[in-house]
């Protein structure tokens, strides 16, 4: 079975054998910032982008590329033919390296690079012909203040605490709400609403990563001439939408059909989803050479 490979500062290896040093300020802090996207016939999409963001994340926390991007994307496609034949989930991560036991940043050296290929796990089928359940959530992350916005910090704590609170209460993704009560992103997605015919979408600011998926999405909208906002959205703009639908690179474009307990529409994933969802695809397609 596939089981893919790992790169550790340009040193391909199997996963199983993978080590990283324990005073690494990634291990022991998440004081580290990553990447994840995917491949599409063995070919990575947008990979450009989010290296390119992963840089702007490591500049934003102070931490130093160890490589350009252009040797990182080298890592990965040598990481890929090493992984060998398949779909791959690619995760690039930057730590701000080893050093003494202190919380000062200032006093680690060396960043460290990680490149994980791992073979991709879908997202369910139902979830894209019967749609996905959300609930939403106060969840204060790293990244909703100033200082450390629009970083992909790799500390997923409050994250994933609110992914679990969304499974146990039967839901697939939390959406996590803003100091003003404003609907920010999913955990580790973006939101999008479909009202009258007119596409929103939270309006960049502290506590949303600008999706390189919501990006491709709202290039397709444009292509096609459909409206959108980005705005500020408040719990009602969900529960009060035609259609609704989560973007992120291993997800896609994923209909929400129920908030809260509460149908969206008609409980089904509306045709703009639909229509969204192939027009992303088409990008895909268009991006990677892959018949998707
Ligand atoms: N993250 N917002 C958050 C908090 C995310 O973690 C992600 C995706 C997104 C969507 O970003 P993109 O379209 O660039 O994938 C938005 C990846 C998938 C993850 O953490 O696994």
């Amino acid at each position: 079975m596939a089981t893919g490979k790992v790169c550790i500062d340009g040193e391909i290896v199997d996963t199983a054998e993978a080590r990283v040093p324990v005073l690494d300020r990634g291990f022991l802090y998440g004081d580290s910032v990553f990447e994840v996207y995917r491949t599409y016939g063995g070919v990575p999409f947008a990979e450009k982008e989010h290296l390119e963001r992963l840089s702007r994340s490591a500049d934003c926390l102070m931490i130093s590329m160890p490589v350009s991007i252009d040797a990182l994307a080298s890592e990965v496609r040598a990481t890929l033919a090493a992984a060998g034949e398949g779909e791959w989930y690619v995760r690039v991560m930057i730590t701000r390296g080893t050093g003494p036991l202190t919380y000062d940043p200032t006093t680690a050296s060396s960043p460290l690079r990680v490149i994980i290929v791992a073979p991709i796990t879908p997202y369910p089928r139902e979830l894209y012909e019967h749609g996905a359940s959300v609930v939403l959530l106060n969840a204060s992350r790293p990244t909703d203040d100033a200082r450390a916005a629009g970083a992909k910090a790799s500390n997923y704590l409050a994250n994933l605490l609110a992914v679990h609170e969304a499974k146990q209460k039967g839901a697939q993704e939390a959406i996590v709400l803003g100091r003003r009560g404003q609907l920010l992103e999913g955990a580790s997605s973006n939101l999008f609403v479909v009202k009258d015919g007119v596409i929103r979408t939270p309006k960049p600011e502290p506590g949303i990563l600008v999706g390189i998926t919501r990006a491709t999405v709202l290039e397709v909208c444009a292509r096609e001439g459909l409206t959108v906002e980005e705005t500020e959205l408040h719990p009602p703009d969900l529960y009060d939408a035609d259609e609704a639908f989560i973007t992120s690179s291993i997800r896609e474009v994923m209909p929400v059909v129920v908030a809260d307990g509460r149908s969206i529409g008609d409980g089904t994933p509306g045709p703009l989803t639909k229509r969204l969802r192939r027009g992303y695809l088409g990008a895909v397609a268009a991006g990677t050479g892959a018949a998707v």
